[in-house]
């Protein structure tokens, strides 16, 4: 890494300058914590390969060894980011500190594990980004089906079960988190357990696969993709065993930079990124005037905008469960849109408040308007760089995008929101030839 983030608070860029490069998109975050949480179900070492390097992943680093696992990591072998060797041979504690479990969402799926290996958890309500009502009703019920027993200890959780059992867990949503959590719970549970409305994220059918390798015996039938019917048989613990796991490359992240190339224009190669998994941001980019280009065998994707000027908005996008548009791209998406010429309605269906980025981006010049989940963006805007601030982290990273595509210096400041999902956005963003540096 040429600059330091760690000690940086804000990133400064030089906005008005086109892009080209090329850069290796990192490890998926989404992917990374869930099964390094699966990891606890696992009384032998799994090693998890090509993960980003970011605070998330170290916060469930933190938690695992207050369980009594051994987490060591070193640089990966691969290009970018870290190996995390995980030995959870011995656990000696079901209690998370509430310090690493209030710092981020992920932290509620080692509920399911912790049932699984041992039968019990304390835990905080989990943290995370602010982007809304975050309930984790549908994972609480959805391990109470399995015959946990749940109650609340001042602002704690208690969950505790003598044998978990197999069972039919209908989600009224197919909610990411929440599928993952009960697919920790079944893996070792006694019988077989179906989801219906499960989720279909990449992040879940890698966690299946992960399982799997280590022994467990997850299912998934044509339903999965068509109404999300999950079968997880239940195996003994002493089933599983030692995984090697290379991880799958972040999807949100390349989306990201495909945005970062629309909003700045110019040609950028973006190297191991999950193509398949982006169909639906490849469909906005050509539409809104970009051309995308595809190696399905290489990983790589090509985006070239000559002519940043005639980009035009679609006039509708909305966000939705994979294979949909997703949340996590809807700020970068309003970063590109702003400049774009046209207006551009977006309707947010998965979070309740994820427009915060709106009144930053307004400050810098955007033409924005929100009423509940719908965002009206009147595009053409000559954005002006300003000292902006980051509220959540893909909302942080947009910010981003705004100031390549601004006249000026944007700085945007409260970067660590950044860090919990992005390994190094100052170097990519270099890479793709930005004038960007941590302050
Ligand atoms: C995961 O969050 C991701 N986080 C999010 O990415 C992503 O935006 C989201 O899935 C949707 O794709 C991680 O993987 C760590 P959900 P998750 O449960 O699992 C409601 C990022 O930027 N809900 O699918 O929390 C919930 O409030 C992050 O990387 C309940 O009502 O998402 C939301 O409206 C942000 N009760 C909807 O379901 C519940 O018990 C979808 O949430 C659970 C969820």
């Amino acid at each position: 890494m040429a600059q330091c983030k760690n000690n940086s608070n804000s990133i400064k860029m030089e906005g008005g300058s086109p892009l080209c490069g090329s850069v290796r998109i990192q490890g998926s975050k989404n992917a990374t914590l869930p099964i390094m949480a699966a990891c606890l179900l696992i009384p032998d070492k799994c090693t998890l390969r090509g993960c980003p390097d970011i605070t998330d992943v170290a916060c469930m680093g933190r938690l695992l060894e207050s369980t009594g696992a051994v987490v060591e990591t070193k640089a990966s072998h691969f290009q970018t980011g870290i190996d995390i060797g995980i030995n959870a041979g011995s656990i000696s504690s079901c209690r998370l500190p509430s310090r690493y479990v209030k710092a981020m969402r992920s932290s509620v799926i080692l509920m399911g594990a912790l049932l699984g290996r041992v039968g019990e958890a304390y835990v905080d309500y989990p943290g995370g980004c602010v982007i809304g009502e975050r309930p984790i009703d549908w994972h609480l019920s959805g391990l109470e089906k399995l015959g946990a027993q749940i109650w609340t200890e001042g602002s704690r959780i208690h969950a505790y079960v003598d044998e978990l059992k197999g069972a039919c867990v209908n989600l009224p949503f197919p909610s990411v988190g929440a599928t993952q959590n009960i697919i920790l719970a079944a893996a070792t549970a006694k019988g077989t357990t179906v989801i219906k409305n499960a989720a279909r994220e990449p992040e879940v059918t890698v966690l299946c696969d992960f399982l799997n390798k280590a022994g467990a015996d997850i299912v998934l039938p044509e339903s999965f993709w068509t109404e999300g019917r999950l079968i997880i048989n239940g195996v003994p613990l002493s089933r599983l065993h030692a995984a090697v796991f290379d991880m799958i490359p972040d999807r949100i992240v390349a989306g990201t930079y495909m945005f970062a190339a629309m909003a700045a224009g110019g040609n950028i190669n973006l190297e191991n990124v999950p193509i398949e998994q982006l169909c639906s941001v490849c469909a906005i980019i050509t539409k809104m005037g970009g051309s995308v280009v595809c190696n399905p065998e290489r990983k790589t994707l090509a985006i070239s905008v000559p002519e940043r000027d005639k980009l035009k908005n679609m006039d509708f996008v909305e966000t939705d469960v994979y294979p949909g548009f997703p949340t996590d791209l809807q700020s970068p998406l309003m970063a590109a849109a702003a400049i774009a010429k046209g207006e551009l309605t977006i309707k947010e269906s998965i979070f309740s408040s994820r427009f915060k980025i709106a009144e930053e981006l307004r400050r810098m010049g955007a033409d924005i308007s929100i009423n509940g989940d719908t965002a009206v963006i009147r595009g053409a805007a000559a954005l002006t760089g300003r000292n902006v601030i980051a509220h959540e982290l893909r909302g942080g990273a947009a910010l981003a995008i705004a100031g390549l595509a601004a006249s000026g210096i944007t700085t945007v400041s409260d970067i660590s929101y950044i860090n919990r999902g992005y390994q190094d956005i100052v170097g990519d963003l270099r890479c793709l030839g930005a004038k960007i540096s941590y302050e």
